[in-house]
């Protein structure tokens, strides 16, 4: 087994990555000091998959389960997991355990940071994007009818199990969505862009993903400055999937991202900030992870432009992740006329 400390300030902990490594929860929980029971919050297709079975917390637990899909992510699953705690006396000293992906730990974290004001809780990762992205970092949350996580906490998990068995059943999509995550980090980390990503193990993969989520998250748990490097590819990703919501060819999240990153890459060239060789790189990188970087032949560059002004993580103005000579940074201030022409360089008419 790999393990990745997160170094967060509030509560350091381990991600425990490989082969087998949800048979360590017990082990886990039994290090958690006055725990009694346990609430293991799944979904009907992870348990389907086989990933309940043998699962064991080493202590009493009952299952809860929350609907599939984004849909998932509301106020009322919280409220319905809290009440079902209640009922079967899940204490302050207990454990909530979330089995599955981004949306599993993302609202069962939220409720274990909400009930009786926060208790402690593990993630046990199923998806490849829960496993390098979703799982690790504390941020939990669900939807409003508005828009996607307004309403979350930072909540540290105490533990987090990255199974690789797990992925075995993953649908190829989820394997997308995870790859355009890795497509990113391969320009976070050391060696930048880490072409050695692609072709490592799948468990070292996701270590060496993990390890620069973490680093990033120690050093700005609470998103006031560097944590935003994690958006890199992402603000073109999100508008992209705000404009395909409800298509039948709607892009899955990590080949938004991997539109996403090109975009960032061409508009970092158009500011100056990199050369084509550079972008040549993220070419190769998204292709390597399978991802095709093409902005869809739909897409209205004026309706992506407004939803990336939206974009939460921009203030007032414009503002993208972009990479340059210091490494990738948040860019405020960049003139929409250059966003709108890098869209156009990709293909998009108006
Ligand atoms: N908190 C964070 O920092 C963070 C970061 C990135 C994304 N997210 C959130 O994560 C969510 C997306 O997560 P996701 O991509 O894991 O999607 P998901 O949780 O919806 O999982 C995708 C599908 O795969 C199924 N599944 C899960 N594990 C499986 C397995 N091993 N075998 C077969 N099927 C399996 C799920 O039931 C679901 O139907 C979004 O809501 C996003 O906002 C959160
Ligand atoms: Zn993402």
């Amino acid at each position: 087994m790999i393990v990745v400390p997160v170094e967060v300030p509030s509560r350091p902990y381990d991600v425990v990555i490989g082969a087998g490594a949800r048979h360590q929860l017990a082990e886990v929980v039994s290090r958690l000091a006055g725990v009694e029971q346990a609430a293991l919050v799944t979904q009907r297709s992870v348990a389907e998959a086989g990933w309940l079975d043998g699962l064991d917390p080493g202590v009493p637990y009952r299952v809860h389960l929350v609907p599939d899909g984004e849909a998932a992510k509301s106020l009322a699953s919280v409220e319905a997991l809290c009440r079902a705690f209640v009922a079967h006396h899940l204490s302050r000293a207990d454990v909530v355990v979330a089995l599955g992906g981004g949306v599993v730990t993302d609202v069962a974290g939220f409720a274990a940071a909400v009930y009786h004001r926060g208790v402690r809780y593990v993630n046990v990762a199923t998806t490849l994007l829960a496993q390098v992205d979703a799982a690790i970092g504390g941020k939990t949350g669900v939807n409003l009818p508005e828009g996607k996580n307004l309403v979350g906490a930072l909540w540290q998990p105490a533990a987090v199990l990255c199974d690789t068995e797990t992925l075995s059943t993953l649908p190829e999509r989820e394997w997308r969505c995870g790859r355009g995550e890795m497509a990113k980090y391969a320009f976070l980390g050391p060696g930048n862009p880490d072409r050695s990503l692609i072709d490592l193990a799948l468990a070292d993969q996701v270590a060496r993903c993990v390890a620069i989520k973490a680093e990033v998250v120690a050093a700005d748990e609470a998103e006031t400055g560097r944590r935003m490097v994690l958006n890199y590819g992402h603000t073109l990703a999100h508008a992209l999937e705000a404009a395909a919501f409800g298509r039948p060819d709607a892009p899955a999240h990590g080949e938004a991202v991997a539109v996403g990153l090109l975009y960032a890459a061409r508009l970092a060239r158009r500011l100056g900030r990199i050369d084509d060789r550079r972008v040549e790189l993220h070419h190769q990188v998204v292709a390597a992870f399978g991802l095709d970087p093409t902005l869809p032949a739909w897409a209205d560059p004026d309706a992506l432009l407004d939803a990336m002004a939206r974009d939460k993580k921009a203030r007032h103005d414009l503002t993208f992740v972009l990479d340059g000579p210091a490494g990738v940074e948040p860019v405020h201030g960049v003139d929409r006329r250059d966003a709108l022409a890098t869209l156009v360089e990709m293909g998009a008419s108006r």
